[in-house]
């Protein structure tokens, strides 16, 4: 047997999100969101699809294509921070980064497959589909180890209420009206758990007893009084001088951010 196997895509998954920081952990359903599969060559595969469109759903096999290196133990976003083994999580950063999502399947159109709410960022490479079998593949009563004491801990309500100051509230306002950037949902849903450090959560403690949190291409700078967490202003992650690069490759809100450094230069500490 060798040690390298080779395959390759049959397709490509299509969608707005391009960053990593836009796909949730898991797919979101309560949220609608169109994702597409484009197949390459397309009559092979159209003779592939034959019988699909009968399943509410498929099993999207993949590569984490933006991912290169990975650990034996990692640090998951969810529950307290604590390392777990990577096969037992569904970290991205695995040494064949394979990903599995459970889509729903709403048509086929030739050699497009129009998808519901999926976990993976545009141009994530496809190698297989497979039907979702809920007689074969599903096992609700099935244990599921740290996951289901971390589940059993998020019904609790949350500890923390978070506020913004005036500031923070125009910043918001704007990132948001001006350039459709828009991350408060993940504050509340993080912060209000455990504003605690924590590296996969992107939680930092600064000087003087702040703290930031890292969000795509934006901080949040906050500070904690007792269970109240008061989010102090917002400011672009990327230095000037990557910003004005011309041979940088893509960079994130790039227009917003040069924006926000003319609107805030006292923000960006
Ligand atoms: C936690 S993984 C779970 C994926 C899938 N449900 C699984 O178990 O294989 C989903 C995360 O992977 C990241 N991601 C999505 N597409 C990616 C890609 N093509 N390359 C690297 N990371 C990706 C995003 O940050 C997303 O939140």
């Amino acid at each position: 047997m060798s040690e390298k196997l080779t395959i390759t895509p049959i397709g490509y998954l299509r969608c707005a999100k391009s960053l990593k920081f836009n796909a949730r952990h898991q797919p979101n359903e309560s949220q609608s969101e169109t994702n597409v599969i484009e197949l390459l060559s397309g009559d092979i595969y159209q003779k592939a699809l034959l019988d699909l469109d009968g399943f509410d759903r498929i099993w999207l096999i993949g590569w984490f294509h933006l991912n290169q290196a990975w650990r034996p133990q990692v640090l998951p976003p969810r529950g307290p921070a604590k390392r777990r083994g990577v096969f037992a999580t569904r970290s991205p950063h695995r040494p064949n980064p394979i990903s599995i999502t459970p889509v729903q399947l709403l048509e086929i159109k030739k050699n497009k497959l129009i998808l519901g709410p999926c976990d993976l960022i545009d141009g994530t490479p496809i190698f297989d589909i497979k039907p979702y079998i809920p007689s074969y593949d599903s096992f609700p009563e099935a244990k599921a180890g740290w996951i289901d004491e971390v589940d059993a801990e998020l019904k609790a309500p949350p500890s923390y209420q978070i506020i913004y100051s005036p500031l923070a509230l125009e910043q918001r306002q704007w990132l948001s009206e001006k350039w459709s950037i828009d991350f408060s949902e993940r504050l509340q849903e993080i912060l209000s758990r455990d504003p605690s450090p924590h590296r996969t959560r992107r939680i930092r403690a600064r000087k003087g007893d702040l703290f930031d949190i890292g969000c795509g291409a934006w901080y949040a700078v906050f500070e904690i009084t007792g269970k109240t967490i008061t989010i102090l202003h917002l400011k672009p992650s990327f230095a000037l001088k990557f910003l004005n690069d011309p041979l940088r490759p893509v960079i994130p809100d790039k227009q917003a951010q040069l924006a926000f450094r003319a609107t805030w230069p006292e923000c960006l500490d």
